[in-house]
């Protein structure tokens, strides 16, 4: 079995091109620009995240939920700059017994298409099989959200269904895809 890490630390990611690190107050604007545009919202039933203090909340809350080893949502950023954000990627909903966690990822919309979410998502599937022991990583998005379920292909998910109109996002019923990533299929080289 491998060992389950012992959340002392934040664990610091590296890949290529990204620094995976811990939020701080400071990237509380950057958040802002990530989370709130209309175009990042599309596929979201999110409300919009327009103030500082809201953005300060949200970071306080997600490094809250790992103090209490619930979940790790990490900041993004290039190597050339780590204090600045082009993004966020992180695990949730850990089913212990299960050996389980749900994903999700954004990236500020000024950086699409330059394949930083795929790089990021794959380091964290990387760390999460590593250090959580898991037997499986799954994730959805709204059906006909195409860059996401771009992202989740080219990281080896398969997808496993859809959920029929089961959220209401912008005055609709929308469907959502369900993707499921086993321990087996993962791509560890
Ligand atoms: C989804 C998201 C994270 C993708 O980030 P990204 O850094 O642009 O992703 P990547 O560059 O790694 O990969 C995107 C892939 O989708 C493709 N793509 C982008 N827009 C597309 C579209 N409208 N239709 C089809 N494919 C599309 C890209 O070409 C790329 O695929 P390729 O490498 O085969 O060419 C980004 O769009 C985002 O942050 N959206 C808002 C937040 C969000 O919806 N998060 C997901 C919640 S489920």
């Amino acid at each position: 079995m491998t060992e389950i890490y012992d959340f002392s630390s934040f664990p610091i990611l590296r890949t290529e091109r990204l620094t995976l690190r811990q939020l701080t107050s400071q990237d509380a604007e950057a958040l802002l620009a990530i989370f709130d545009p209309e175009e990042a919202r599309r596929f979201s039933t999110r409300p919009p995240l327009e103030t500082r203090e809201a953005a300060i909340k949200m970071i306080n809350w997600f490094n809250d939920l790992t103090h209490h080893r619930q979940a790790i949502q990490w900041g993004i950023t290039l190597h050339e700059n780590e204090r600045v954000l082009i993004g966020t990627c992180g695990w949730y909903s850990w089913a212990q017994s299960d050996r389980r966690v749900d994903i999700g990822y954004h990236i500020v919309p000024s950086q699409w298409g330059q394949g930083y979410a795929t790089e990021a998502t794959r380091a964290m599937l990387r760390w999460c099989f590593e250090n959580l022991d898991l037997h499986r990583i799954q994730a959805d998005c709204t059906a006909g959200h195409d860059a996401s379920e771009r992202v989740l292909l080219k990281c080896g998910f398969t997808v496993e269904g859809v959920w029929r109109e089961s959220c209401w996002e912008h005055e609709r019923f929308v469907d959502i895809k369900q993707f499921g990533l086993l321990r087996r299929e993962f791509d560890f080289t």
